[in-house]
């Protein structure tokens, strides 16, 4: 690296350097660069080394020139470094970038169950009309499930045939899966003072093998109302303007005698077809009938307010109990209560809401 006159070629030098700094593709290679180039051990650093052997003239020309071109390759290395910084820095946003414009949106959104939704209506209707919901455990004490409503020992409804037990055999603390939502009645109202205005939804459970119109596991609504004065007609009344509301303006409600052990008396009700005019042959709902078998209901028998230490001379009440499945079916003519449980996305989707 010496010239012909025994003096470093600055100029091949400088070349050599700039021609690295310019190839140089990481801040660490550049590191590598300025050390070979300018470091303790590079040619320059050993040029300098040699100017105390000189004369001052020709000392003077060297070290000007050795300085020029130690602040020209400075100079380089410090754009190189600014440009690499630059692009290391590039490339780590692109690493972390987080991209918020993924569409999330299409992932597919299931819907409520057609049982919750109108579980969700008919209570709403209730408590458009003043009720307050109560809940009670689907685990039951046979107490609340029969004693409590008025059912003698010898109820069929009792036998294991009919009923799920979770434990079976000593009346005093048998506890069975409630076979319908009424012992919510009994719960709600030893608990609290008259008057009484609820609705109860939740799951009941029977010894039913599964057909067309019957799962050992479905759903029911309960209704209660206590006060001073509750009559027939507040039953009828109440129940034709729920009918209304839920199966048309239109619909007409007629109440058949039947018997239930905790109304007294008990009937079950009727709504007219809400799909033809009165019974026309061919309906697909009613089949010609003309109405809809809808719920059971009754005035408070007075042994179920005994039972819950309500005094009968007091208060007087109504109660009545729904199947959701068949609210269902009914309104949306659907042939088997099995569909409800085959969660086919066929089917569910219907009623997306
Ligand atoms: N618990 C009855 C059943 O499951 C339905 C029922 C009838 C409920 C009459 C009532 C009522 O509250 O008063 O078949």
């Amino acid at each position: 690296m010496t010239n012909v006159t025994g003096r470093m070629d600055l100029q091949a030098f400088r070349a050599r350097a700039v021609t690295s700094i310019a190839a140089t593709e990481t801040l660490e290679g550049l590191a590598e660069v300025e050390e070979e180039f300018l470091g303790r051990d590079s040619d320059l650093a050993a040029a300098r080394r040699s100017l105390g052997g000189m004369d001052p003239d020709e000392r003077r020309d060297a070290g000007r020139a050795i300085n020029e071109t130690v602040q020209d390759l400075e100079g380089a290395l410090a754009e190189k470094r600014a440009v690499l910084e630059r692009v290391q820095r590039a490339g780590e946003m692109e690493d972390e970038a987080l991209d918020v414009t993924v569409d999330r949106r299409r992932l597919p959104l299931g819907t409520l169950h057609l049982i919750q939704q109108v579980t969700d209506e008919v209570v709403d209707i209730f408590v458009g009309l003043g009720y307050r919901v109560a809940e009670g455990p689907e685990a039951e004490l046979a107490w609340y499930n029969f004693d409590a409503l008025n059912t003698p020992p010898d109820h069929p409804g009792r036998l294991e045939s009919d009923t799920m037990y979770l434990d079976y055999g000593d009346p005093a603390d048998e506890v069975l899966l409630r076979a319908h939502t009424s012992p919510i009645q009994a719960r709600y109202m030893e608990l609290h003072e008259p008057p009484v205005y609820i609705v109860a939804p939740g799951r009941a459970y029977r010894n039913d093998t599964i057909d067309a119109s019957h799962l050992p596991v479905f759903h029911q609504i309960e209704g209660l109302a206590v006060d001073e004065s509750i009559r027939f007609s507040d039953l009828k009344g109440t129940l034709a303007e729920f009918a209304r509301q839920f199966f048309g303006a239109a619909t007409e409600v007629r109440l058949r005698p039947h018997f239930f052990p905790f109304t007294e008396p008990s009937a079950e009700l009727d709504v007219s077809c809400f799909n033809c005019d009165g019974g026309e042959a061919g309906c697909r709902v009613c089949k010609g009938r003309g109405w809809l078998e809808m719920l059971g209901c009754g005035m408070v028998d007075p042994n179920v307010f005994l039972a819950v230490g309500y005094d009968p001379s007091e208060v007087t009440g109504f109660a009545f109990g729904m199947g959701v499945e068949r609210l269902a079916m009914v309104r949306h003519g659907i042939d088997s209560i099995r569909h409800f449980i085959d969660n086919d996305v066929r089917f569910l989707r219907q009623f997306a809401g």
